[in-house]
């Protein structure tokens, strides 16, 4: 049996539709900016409940671009994870400040415990991930940057269709961003991004900013740059979005049935907690296995496309050298990037094919007591 991990062909297995609408598009000549993004940005504003949306180029632009309108820059500490993709931590590099990486919890999300006791005078904001489409604990995370005035932006890449206490994933802190590249819950055919807040000044600067700091056609008011979301991608995203609720809503109907299989073969494989008030994306469904590296090949082999997201944690890159974080800054981190595993997670999977993954799982610890 194949498990395939790219969700892709079947997503866009009907191009017409979008076609349809290109077609449109192309005879408007509405190639920058224009009704196709505006139309899009207010669908998602109120897909997320927040005021204010942008499409920008790329979920890096988005970060970058909400850094850059809370003012952060060198000298300024940013709090972090070092559990999630390069594009977090390279994003507060661009805009020349210093990534803090502080510890995660069971469910791989930023402890807010580890972030009281990395706050210091230099810190600027908290930039909490809701990696792997789950969510860390926004509401406490919120009350430890009020308590101590910090900004946060927070990396909701992963986050479409998902909640946390009753909100969506990207609307508690100063600005929220996501990402459209094509292996997110929201994508399109090729880079997108957003940024959402509530703050009417923030949302007026971000505007000009991601497109060169115009204010008319002859006109800057600062230096800008170009973070344009297309009009051919928000065409895509506009029709993704439609599904969101449905394929989030399968991919838990799916991981629900998968953990309950796993869970009984602990403690050879670490199932995170899913606690009430979650609901998880799933963008990345995972778990930890011991000799996992074992376990990936043996279900490689079976035609699962099991991957590592990923093993070498932030902290312990080459591009963190200077940085002066070693093997045991981060203990949990680690101890999870040793054993991190994940599995194909979507919505065109059928059960059969989540049976067999955990049926594959129990027969390599069989295999291997
Ligand atoms: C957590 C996280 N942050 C940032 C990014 C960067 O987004 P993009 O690839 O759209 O630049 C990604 C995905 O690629 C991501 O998973």
């Amino acid at each position: 049996m194949r498990v395939p991990y790219n969700y892709l062909p079947f997503q866009f297995a009907d191009p017409e539709p979008f076609i349809a609408e290109w077609r449109e598009l192309i005879t408007s000549t509405e190639f920058t900016l224009g009704p196709y993004v505006d139309a899009f940005e207010k669908k998602f504003a109120g897909f997320v409940g927040a005021r204010h949306v942008l499409g920008t180029n790329t979920g890096t632009d988005a970060l970058i671009l909400a850094l850059k309108a809370l003012g952060i820059g060198p000298g300024d500490e940013v709090i972090t994870v070092a559990a999630t993709f390069f594009a977090t931590a390279g994003a507060i590099v661009a805009v020349g400040a210093t990534p803090v990486f502080v510890e995660v919890e069971e469910r791989y999300q930023m402890d807010p415990a580890a972030v009281r006791s990395a706050i210091t005078p230099r810190t600027r904001a908290l930039l909490p991930v809701h990696w792997a489409g789950a969510s860390p604990d926004m509401p406490r995370l919120m009350e430890i940057a009020r308590n101590h005035g910090l900004r946060v932006i927070e990396d909701a890449c992963m986050g479409p269709g998902g909640s946390v206490a009753g909100r969506h994933p990207g609307t508690f802190g100063d600005i929220g961003c996501f990402s459209m590249h094509p292996l997110k819950p929201l994508h399109v055919m090729g880079d997108g991004g957003m940024v959402c807040t509530d703050d009417e000044q923030l949302w007026s600067w971000m505007g000009k900013y991601r497109n060169h700091g115009m204010v008319d056609r002859n006109r800057i008011e600062f230096w800008g740059v170009n973070m344009r979301l297309q009009p051919l991608q928000a065409i895509v995203a506009s029709r993704v979005l439609d599904t969101v609720h449905h394929s989030v809503a399968e991919r838990n109907r799916l991981a629900t049935r998968l953990d309950d299989q796993l869970r009984s073969l602990a403690p050879k494989i670490v199932v995170p907690p899913r606690p009430a008030g979650y609901r998880e994306t799933f963008s990345l469904y995972m778990i930890c296995g011991e000799s996992r590296d074992s376990l990936l090949r043996f279900l490689v082999e079976r035609g699962i496309d099991a991957k590592v997201h990923y093993p070498l944690p932030l902290h312990l890159q080459p591009a963190a050298a200077s940085l002066g974080y070693r093997i045991g800054s981060l203990p949990l981190t680690e101890w999870q990037a040793a054993r991190l595993l994940t599995l194909p997670m979507h919505p065109f999977l059928g059960e059969a094919q989540i049976d067999y993954m955990a049926d594959s799982i129990r027969a390599f610890y069989q295999r291997e007591p």
